[in-house]
């Protein structure tokens, strides 16, 4: 069967999905280890049968719910090409923020400073430790999470870009491991947040397939943030720039919690959709 024959196919198969000719280009170019752009350039060149067979297996997959990122066993993050699989959750585009932020805090005011130790709470796949640990004065990333299947995939990635010795994971129901005085000049957490209200509008694929230990933070939502800012102040954690994302319909919530909290600047950001979703706290 020809490329363009087997794209459309695809395309069918997967019919009312929200991607269905993204999904079948990525697909096929992963099998056959090219890029989507060299499919399209290539739409009369006939296809193995045996790959034909593989790319109707996984298109099925697709259309059974399970996401792209798990079967292809990669996921795109800043850049970065990161291994995933249903050990943890596929890291979201909205979350490359949380790394542009802390780029401009470290090459801002700070761009004298010669080395930064960051904490990553909940560090799933390892994907903001990774792409915030490879900054030049990044120097030492302590990468924290509860479950031991997402620490596998997380030393995975950091053994694939070489960041082992930058980059310690440890795990931890969020800041037990970490010692009264600590610190760190910069804390990341993508802690889960979806709580009865968000639940609603969870997509059937991520509830069937991706780890509810990375998803579900309480009734709230925010149970773990609250649970960690205590933490972090109970045991005088110290830190210049603290930076987490939240879900959609929590900023009320947050902004009490930050304020209950910590007597240091705080602020809410917006999303690349207009939504409020990140906090940063500052010196
Ligand atoms: C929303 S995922 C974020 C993963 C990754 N940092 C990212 O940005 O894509 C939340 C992560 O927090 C971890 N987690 C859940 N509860 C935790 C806890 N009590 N302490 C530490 N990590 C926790 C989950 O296992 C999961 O890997």
């Amino acid at each position: 069967m020809q490329v363009k024959e087997l794209l459309n196919n695809g395309k069918a198969l997967l019919g009312d999905r929200e991607n269905p000719a993204l999904d079948s280009e990525v697909v096929l170019a992963n099998i056959l280890g090219e890029t989507k752009e060299y499919l399209l350039s290539h739409g009369d060149d006939e296809v193995d049968s045996a790959l034909v067979d593989l790319f109707i297996k996984y298109i099925n997959r697709i259309k059974d719910g399970e996401p792209v990122a798990y079967i292809l066993n990669e996921k795109e993050f800043y850049g970065l090409n990161f291994f995933v699989d249903n050990r943890t959750l596929v890291p979201r585009p909205e979350t490359e923020q949380i790394v542009e932020r802390v780029f401009e805090f470290i090459e801002g005011d700070n761009k004298d400073k010669e080395s930064f130790r960051v904490l990553d709470v909940g560090t799933g796949s390892g994907n903001i430790a990774v792409a915030v640990a490879k900054h030049d004065r990044v120097s030492e990333v302590l990468a924290l999470d509860v479950d031991e299947n997402a620490l596998e995939v997380a030393k995975i990635n950091v053994e694939q870009f070489s960041l082992g010795h930058k980059i310690q994971l440890a795990e931890s129901d969020l800041l037990d491991v970490v010692e009264e005085g600590e610190e760190f000049d910069i804390i990341v957490a993508n802690l889960p947040y979806i709580g009865t209200i968000e639940n609603n509008y969870v997509s059937a694929s991520s509830e069937k397939y991706e780890p509810h230990v990375a998803l579900f933070g309480g009734k709230s939502g925010l149970e773990l943030y609250k649970k960690m800012f205590q933490q972090i102040v109970e045991k005088r954690i110290s830190f210049d720039l603290l930076i987490g994302e939240f879900g959609f319909a929590q900023e009320r919530m947050m902004k009490e919690e930050l304020s209950t909290n910590f007597a240091h600047k705080w602020k809410i950001e917006k999303d690349l959709a207009g939504i409020e979703r990140v906090f940063i706290v500052s010196r």
